[in-house]
């Protein structure tokens, strides 16, 4: 009986099909439940003692042969499945870039700016209470921002809206954490304004707050001077007298644009000055209203338009083409 196994192994080393019935014929010869293995098995039992092991192990090569076997067909008709499936020297599909949106980029980069000399990223909620959004921020009952025609209300007494400014994070910053700190504050805002193209209802901010000891109006003057000539490469500035009721003093900033180009003159009307944001210390009442001790610590804030900066960079005049999100405007910005 034993003598057939060197056959049967050579037989087993040369079977070779791609074929399921005959693959399923020949696992059943071996295999099956009346099967050659199983028969050698009947015999083992028969086998005197002295013998078994030699006989055992004579018949699980051939068993270990057929499952080798078994499996080597397997593998290679489901590649062959595979084959016939897929056409694979179809050329394959083009792994289509998306793009950064143009509001993003230059969030980004005037994020960069600002991480390197120390300001972290914070966030706070576009639907605001009255107080985070106008009262913390010393802005009276009567401020115009507080009327129906500026702000989206979204239920009244107790007044909750959609923020308007950036400024809304100053507060929940400097309420959860102890001076100093340097944050910036990227996000939404909402107005109730008619759109057109130099303004819409929704549009994004970045704030900006440093409260440490000893923080003086010419700390302000420097960073934001590093700021222009890091983004737009431009370091004349000036700041002109402004009001904010969270700053005192207030301060609108102008960057010296030039007047080389036709655009220049017209971007500039004729000035040369672009304005790019608003900024101020810390007025002291505003950092009692947070339980900052304001003999001690002081700080300036600052807070831009990022659509404002896109449209001046990218040269883009019409603020509503951030919104409409039109393939054919966003895909110019591929390559940045
Ligand atoms: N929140 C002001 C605005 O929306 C900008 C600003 C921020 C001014 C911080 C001063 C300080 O116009």
């Amino acid at each position: 009986m034993l003598e057939k196994i060197d056959a049967l192994l050579v037989e087993v080393q040369n079977f070779q099909s791609s074929a399921k019935d005959e693959i399923e014929q020949f696992r059943i010869r071996f295999n099956g439940k009346k099967g050659v293995l199983n028969d050698f098995y009947e015999f083992l039992k028969q086998v005197p003692n002295e013998q078994k092991k030699d006989a055992g192990q004579k018949i699980n090569t051939l068993k270990q042969a057929v499952n080798g076997k078994l499996e080597e067909l397997k593998t290679s008709s489901e590649s062959s499945l595979i084959l016939e499936k897929e056409d694979l020297t179809r050329p394959a599909f083009p792994l289509e870039l998306g793009s950064r949106h143009p509001i993003n980029l230059v969030k980004n980069k005037i994020i960069d700016i600002f991480k390197s000399i120390g300001f972290a990223v914070a966030d706070g909620p576009e639907i605001e209470d009255d107080w985070h959004n106008f009262t913390a921020l010393n802005l009276p009952e009567y401020h115009p921002a507080r009327d129906m025609q500026d702000t989206f209300f979204i239920e009244q007494n107790p007044d909750v809206l959609l923020r308007t400014h950036t400024s809304s994070v100053q507060i929940r910053y400097m309420e959860n954490n102890e001076p100093p700190m340097r944050i910036l504050a990227p996000g939404r805002v909402f107005r109730n304004e008619a759109v057109s193209s130099r303004s819409h209802c929704i549009f994004h901010q970045i704030e900006g707050l440093y409260i440490d000891e000893n923080v003086s109006f010419a700390d302000l003057k420097q960073t934001i001077q590093f700021f222009t000539t890091e983004l737009f490469g431009k370091s004349k500035i000036r700041m002109r007298p402004s009001y904010f009721p969270f700053t005192e003093p207030s301060a609108e900033v102008d960057v010296y644009w030039g007047l080389n180009s036709e655009t220049d003159y017209r971007i500039t009307k004729g000035t040369g000055w672009l304005e790019i944001m608003g900024c101020g210390m810390v007025d002291p009442a505003v950092l009692k209203n947070v339980n900052i001790d304001s003999d001690r610590f002081s700080g300036y804030a600052f807070g831009m338009g990022i659509e404002r900066i896109v449209m001046l960079l990218y040269q883009m005049s019409d603020i509503r083409m951030f919104f409409e999100n039109d393939i054919r405007m966003l895909e110019q910005f591929k390559t940045l």
